[in-house]
């Protein structure tokens, strides 16, 4: 892979992404959309104005990318506003399959999901082979994904799809309800019962498994992405709680429903055991954070607090 076209370049993990293609070596241009790309991946990127619904595909046939990285989501702040994202969504990823299906050597798709999509499944191992019955911001989403799945099955082009487990970093789900809840109340919070299963990435590990899955991937495959197996949200807010000293609080669901929508009280519900079908391939694979209890460990108290 000598040259990448990212979808979605501005976003938390598509950051990360320009990010680890730059350290590969790999030449980069993305299609901005409104928010523009952080200033020193600006510099060394070739870069295409519009949208996904609109961006006139054919302009890059002169120098077509090996791959194209598709981590842009069209978002919406609540159910209603994410059905209608989705569905402008589906009918963008719709247009970007059939251009690709024109072309006689179309580069690689390697599309960005998430393991919401495979639903709440208690202690239960998931790998690739579990049939989609997506739950929480997926339920909305996964509309837009279908086309992707479908050419995937089809095999008229080269298609992967990743399904990240909880991506933290700077930026991530851990600031929005961990460390502000924990700088306001001074208390580490589990939320419901905090006995389901969570599996992480952190996003520089998310970034360099996508860039892994195409070099390494063979076929038109699913890749789950974490780094450690699965531990329970209790055991996740109790790393915290010994490195802060700070007590834990449980925070009951009902309240995450008041406080922000349901989609999110239900990923707090979801328990996944993720596992991997693919065990040949992340042989020769060492993630930047191979724990969060590492990574935790290594910030700041004052990180926590201040
Ligand atoms: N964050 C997580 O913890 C997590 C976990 C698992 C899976 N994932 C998956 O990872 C993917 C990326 O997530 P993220 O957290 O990085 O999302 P994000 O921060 O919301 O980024 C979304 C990106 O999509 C772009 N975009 C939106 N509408 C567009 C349009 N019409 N045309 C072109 N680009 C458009 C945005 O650009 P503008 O800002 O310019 O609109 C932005 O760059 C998603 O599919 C998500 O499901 C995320």
């Amino acid at each position: 892979m000598n040259k990448a076209f990212v979808l979605g370049g501005s976003g938390f993990l598509g950051n990360y992404l320009i990010e680890e293609l730059h350290r590969a070596d790999i030449k980069v241009s993305a299609l901005v959309h409104k928010t523009t790309l952080k200033q020193n991946s600006r510099q060394r990127i070739n870069t295409f104005n519009g949208t996904l619904s609109d961006f006139d595909w054919h302009s890059l046939e002169n120098d077509l990318p090996d791959v194209i990285f598709h981590s842009a989501r069209m978002g919406g702040h609540d159910k209603k506003t994410r059905i209608q994202a989705a569905t402008q969504n589906k009918q963008a990823n719709e247009r970007l399959v059939s251009w690709l299906e024109t072309l006689q050597n179309p580069p690689l798709l390697v599309f960005v999901s998430g393991s919401l999509v495979y639903g709440s499944h208690g202690m239960q191992r998931i790998d690739e082979t579990q049939p989609p019955c997506p739950i929480s911001f997926q339920r909305d989403y996964f509309e837009a994904e279908k086309p992707i799945l479908k050419s995937l099955h089809s095999g008229k082009i080269p298609v992967r799809i990743v399904r990240p487990s909880w991506i933290y970093g700077h930026g991530s789900w851990f600031q929005a309800f961990y460390l502000n809840y924990m700088k306001k109340k001074h208390k580490v919070p589990v939320y419901g019962k905090g006995d389901n299963l969570m599996a992480f990435v952190h996003a520089s590990d998310c970034a360099a498994m996508m860039v892994h899955v195409a070099r390494h991937g063979t076929k038109n495959e699913v890749f789950n992405l974490f780094t450690e197996p699965a531990m329970t949200q209790r055991a996740f807010s109790n790393l915290l709680a010994e490195n802060t000293n700070l007590p834990l609080r449980h925070v009951p669901l009902w309240w995450l429903n008041l406080r922000f929508d349901r989609a999110v009280s239900e990923a707090f519900r979801f328990s996944l055991n993720l596992h991997t079908q693919h065990h040949s391939i992340w042989k020769q694979f060492s993630p930047y954070h191979p724990s969060i209890e590492l990574w935790i460990l290594k910030k700041n108290k004052e990180d926590y607090t201040q």
